[in-house]
């Protein structure tokens, strides 16, 4: 139900760890391969290992700021491939914005020697990760895939060329900033780095990323990974209604521990039986379906069904356009004053509230 196809893999489910502290060396490696993700992406890795200013992490507003760029090295990287012996395929990540073309293309081809299958490239330079993928392609013998920034003008172009040079895959995106985390007692900045700036990720991040994930299944025919808030079964769904076909998480199972990725596949297997599918794949760009259909209309009005509605009052208090009136204990909405906004419904915890 949830094997999924990717880059020649048939993986046992489309969930994936990705670049993190959790697959930053070889005994977290091992004990998240045998914790349920379908595939691993290793944390980005630098010619030497490098450690990052503490403090890195920052737990926001149940998402994560972070200011981690830890590493340990390349030569390290090659020792922990040569010993690794995992159920679930492993890719490496370059962290490419460290180093020139040249230098990712030797890292790429040192860790392949390594025994590495897939290799990731990461830059937030777009320009420079068609030019490293142009050098990677006749040189390395094994499914290149890069991963991108947020939010990247001229998308569509860029994905041409990054098609054109020869990936197989890609990923989107990394985590989104910098931004800054104070303490409002002290005016302290919360992370170690120099100018206390970080990225955040976790589950605030998942509309834009799903947003990003259609945009680029829309453009490109290569599988694409989609990584950024998922961090439960609802939010796989969507991210594979985006049109992903393999969803990446790092922050949710370092906030919640491995297990997140058995209860996400039990939930998948539950959506796919409580919805007749046959397979996970059957959701795959559905949204982009819908949306390609979808009406666009000013007209719609909202109407409260009396028989949900528990009288709380709260859909009265947020219409501003003084929509909603309440006669002998049952809501109503003046269809004449409605403007169609969507807040009531939005406020509605009985989901009592519609649009016609
Ligand atoms: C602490 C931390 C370290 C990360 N390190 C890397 C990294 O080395 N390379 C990389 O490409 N992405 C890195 N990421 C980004 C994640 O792989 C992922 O793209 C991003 O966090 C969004 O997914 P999430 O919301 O599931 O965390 C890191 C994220 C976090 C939270």
């Amino acid at each position: 139900m949830l094997t999924t196809e990717f880059l020649g893999y048939t993986l046992k489910n489309p969930m994936m760890l990705t670049e993190g502290p959790l697959s930053g060396k070889k005994e977290l490696i091992e004990e998240a391969a045998g914790s349920g993700p379908g595939l691993i992406f290793t944390k980005g890795i630098r010619p030497e290992p490098v450690s990052s200013p503490v403090p890195y992490m920052k737990v926001y507003q149940g998402s994560l700021m972070n200011a981690d760029w830890s590493c340990i090295g390349i030569d390290a990287w090659e020792k922990v491939l040569h010993e690794l012996d995992i159920p679930v395929p492993l890719i490496t990540s370059i962290a490419k914005n460290y180093v020139d073309a040249d230098t990712a293309i030797i890292m790429a081809k040192r860790l392949v020697k390594a025994g590495s299958k897939i290799i990731s490239f990461v830059d937030y330079n777009p320009a420079e990760l068609v030019q490293t993928v142009k050098l990677a392609r006749p040189v390395i013998k094994v499914p290149i895939m890069v991963k991108l920034p947020p939010f990247l003008p001229g998308l569509e172009e860029i994905l041409k060329q990054l098609v054109n040079a020869g990936i197989d895959a890609v990923a989107a995106m990394d985590s989104i900033g910098p931004g800054l985390v104070i303490d409002s007692e002290t005016g302290e900045a919360s992370l170690g780095s120099g100018d206390g700036s970080g990225y955040l990720s976790g589950k605030a991040i998942l509309p834009f990323t799903l947003k990003y994930i259609y945009e680029i299944s829309r453009f490109v025919d290569v599988p694409v990974v989609g990584v950024g808030g998922v961090t439960d079964t609802e939010g796989a769904v969507k991210m594979m209604m985006a049109g992903a076909t393999g969803v990446g998480m790092a922050t949710a199972p370092m906030l919640k521990g491995f297990g997140v990725y058995n209860d996400i596949t039990e939930g998948l297997e539950k959506y796919i039986l409580s919805h007749n599918l046959k397979s996970i794949s059957e959701i795959r760009g559905k949204t982009r379906m819908i949306l390609q259909e979808k009406e666009v209309s000013e007209k719609f009005r909202a109407e409260i069904d009396e028989a949900l509605c528990i009288n709380c009052g709260l859909c009265l208090k947020v219409c501003y356009s003084n929509a909603i009136n309440c006669k002998e204990n049952t809501y109503i909405v003046e269809r004449a004053s409605c403007v169609g906004c969507g807040l009531c419904a939005g406020v509605c915890s009985k989901d009592a509230i519609h649009f016609n």
